[in-house]
């Protein structure tokens, strides 16, 4: 059995409980002395926006976050001409938990940290009101991610500036917010055909990142469910010739596509077995996802076979110089492009009609014949 301690163990141990009680009164009571430093105490629960703004409108309300700092401070009239404080939604329709001074405790070890304590404390409220928004957002990969342990994933306030913002944020404004945090893919969608056209022009007809991913359900895009769906993606506006004629764009791609060995497949995984991965190729792997660029653009277009045949080699490693021409792109064949394949089409098209014509007119004459004879034959 163990020895129980001695009487002088005893005292010792009771000295060092009763100084740590003491230091931690004292931190406790220092923290709230700090806390109320920037406002005098409130003995009356705050009930409406101006007893909350009594303290929060003072400039420079900062508090430690960690090694870092957040500002509190809220400008109660821009908050007043907001799209929430246009429609008289107060500070307590959000802030449920913050009706009483001292406020309970939040999470103070970072400011992301503090951000997701009050994420994790608004967002019923959210979904109180925004209940189709918040619903699909809970199914979206940021929301996962959340759930999962990392904080860094987007919540509703990272997208919606719940104090400021006037309304949802229009495509080209999203897209900034998606860069904040994707900072390497935006770099790239910028500099690509789509991007470039929606940034610099302005341009309504290009896709931005939501209308790829959407805002809140977003999908792991890693899926084979979401690989085997891309033609479809791409195809919503390249097969529309109300777009596509006004960039005189070829509105034939998607035909061209499934036609081919590669897309037949790909399209019958899509309609078949969903959640296989295909191994052919999808639009993506040859004009790229966030790095498209126009077909004949001189560095990295895809019209030069150099550049092609880079994309073939992934799978086709032993593909050489002329590969890619074993390949009829998205053209159908015609005299102009692929006269071989397009004549011997034609061939066919109207030898195999001929033949299975002939064979049909032989077998009902045939057959018309035999019953005439029969009947001739009955007649006796
Ligand atoms: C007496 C001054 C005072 C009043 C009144 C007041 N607050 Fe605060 N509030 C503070 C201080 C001080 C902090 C920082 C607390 C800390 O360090 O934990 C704070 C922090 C907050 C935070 C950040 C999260 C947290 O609790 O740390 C929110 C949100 C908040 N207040 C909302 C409100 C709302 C909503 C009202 C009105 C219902 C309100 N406050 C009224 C002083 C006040
Ligand atoms: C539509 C809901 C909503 C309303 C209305 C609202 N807040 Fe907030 N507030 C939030 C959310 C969400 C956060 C967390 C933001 C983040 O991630 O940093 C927040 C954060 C805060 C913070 C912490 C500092 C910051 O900006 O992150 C303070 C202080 C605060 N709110 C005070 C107020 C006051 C005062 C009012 C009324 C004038 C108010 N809030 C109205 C949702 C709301
Ligand atoms: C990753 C960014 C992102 C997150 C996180 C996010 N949203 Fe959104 N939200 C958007 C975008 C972008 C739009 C614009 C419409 C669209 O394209 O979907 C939008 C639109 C909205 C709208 C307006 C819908 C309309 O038709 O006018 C509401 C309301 C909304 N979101 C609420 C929420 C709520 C509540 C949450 C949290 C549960 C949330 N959002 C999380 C990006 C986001
Ligand atoms: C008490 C109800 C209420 C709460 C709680 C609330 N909202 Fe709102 N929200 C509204 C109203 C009302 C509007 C303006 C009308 C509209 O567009 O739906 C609005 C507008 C918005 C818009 C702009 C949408 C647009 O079409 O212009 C976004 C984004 C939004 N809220 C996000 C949030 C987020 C995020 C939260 C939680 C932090 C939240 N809301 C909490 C009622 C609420
Ligand atoms: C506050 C930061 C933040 C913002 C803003 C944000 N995201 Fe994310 N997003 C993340 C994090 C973190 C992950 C998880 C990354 C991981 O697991 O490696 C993620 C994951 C994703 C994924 C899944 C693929 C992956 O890498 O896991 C997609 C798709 C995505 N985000 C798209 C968007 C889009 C579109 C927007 C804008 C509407 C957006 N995000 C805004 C932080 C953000
Ligand atoms: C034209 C449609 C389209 C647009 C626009 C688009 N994406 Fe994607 N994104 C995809 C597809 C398809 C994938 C699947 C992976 C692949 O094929 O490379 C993907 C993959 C992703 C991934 C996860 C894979 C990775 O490489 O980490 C993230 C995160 C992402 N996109 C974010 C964004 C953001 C942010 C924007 C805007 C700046 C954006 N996307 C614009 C179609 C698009
Ligand atoms: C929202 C509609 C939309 C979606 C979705 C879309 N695109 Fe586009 N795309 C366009 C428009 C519009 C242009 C013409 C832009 C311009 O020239 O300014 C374009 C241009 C292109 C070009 C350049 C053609 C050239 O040589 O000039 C390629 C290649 C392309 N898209 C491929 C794709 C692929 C692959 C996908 C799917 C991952 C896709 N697009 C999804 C609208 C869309
Ligand atoms: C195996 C590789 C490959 C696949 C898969 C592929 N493309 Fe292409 N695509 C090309 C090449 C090569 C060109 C350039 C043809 C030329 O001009 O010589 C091209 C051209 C285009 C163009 C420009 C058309 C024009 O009128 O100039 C668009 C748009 C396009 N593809 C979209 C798509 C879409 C959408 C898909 C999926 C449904 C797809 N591509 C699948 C290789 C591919
Ligand atoms: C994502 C992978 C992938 C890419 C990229 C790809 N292919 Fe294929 N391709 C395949 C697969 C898988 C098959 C079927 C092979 C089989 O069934 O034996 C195939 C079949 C073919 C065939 C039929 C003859 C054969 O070898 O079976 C040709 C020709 C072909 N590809 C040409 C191309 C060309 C040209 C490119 C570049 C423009 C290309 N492929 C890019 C995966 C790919």
């Amino acid at each position: 059995m163990r020895r129980c301690f001695d009487r002088a163990e005893r005292k010792h141990a009771r000295i060092i409980l009763l100084t740590l009680g003491l230091i931690l009164l004292f931190a406790a009571l220092a923290s709230q002395a700090a806390g109320r430093a920037h406002a005098s105490p409130s003995p009356v629960p705050p009930s409406d926006n101006d007893s909350c703004l009594f303290c929060h409108s003072e400039p420079d309300m900062i508090i430690e976050a960690g090694a870092e700092q957040v500002l509190l401070t809220i400008d109660g009239d821009k908050f007043n001409a907001s799209a929430h404080g246009q429609e008289q939604v107060a500070c307590l329709d959000c802030h449920v938990a913050n009706s009483k001074f001292p406020h309970p405790t939040y999470d103070k070890s970072s400011p992301r940290e503090f951000s997701y304590s009050i994420y994790t404390a608004t967002k019923a409220t959210c979904k109180a009101c925004h209940a189709d928004e918040a619903q699909s957002a809970m199914s979206g990969v940021h929301e996962q991610t959340l759930d999962a342990g990392n904080h860094n994933a987007a919540m509703c306030a990272d997208c919606h500036n719940p104090h400021y913002a006037k309304g949802a944020a229009e495509r080209a404004e999203a897209t900034e917010v998606c860069a904040r945090c994707h900072s390497e893919i935006a770099a790239q969608y910028k500099a690509s055909v789509h991007g470039k056209a929606l940034l610099t022009e302005a341009n309504p007809d290009v896709p931005a990142c939501v209308d790829c991913h959407g805002g809140h359900s977003i999908e792991d895009p890693r899926t084979a469910e979401f690989r085997n769906h891309i033609p479809g993606l791409c195809a919503q506006c390249h097969t529309d010739a109300s777009i596509m004629d006004k960039y005189d764009l070829s509105t034939n791609v998607l035909d061209t596509y499934v036609a081919d060995y590669h897309g037949t497949t790909v399209t019958l995984f899509e309609s078949n077995t969903p959640r296989l991965a295909t191994n052919k190729p999808v639009c993506t792997d040859c004009h790229g996802t966030h790095t498209i660029s126009k077909t004949d653009d001189p560095q990295s277009g895809i019209a030069l076979k150099e550049n092609l045949l880079v994309k073939c080699q992934r799978c086709h490693p032993d593909a050489t110089a002329n590969f890619p021409d074993a390949w009829m792109s998205h053209y159908d064949a015609s005299p102009q492009n692929f006269p071989l394949v397009y004549y011997v089409n034609l061939f066919y098209k109207f030898f195999i009609p001929a033949v299975i014509g002939g064979m049909l007119v032989f077998v009902i004459t045939d057959i018309l014949r035999r019953i005439l004879n029969r009947l001739k034959g009955g007649a006796h």
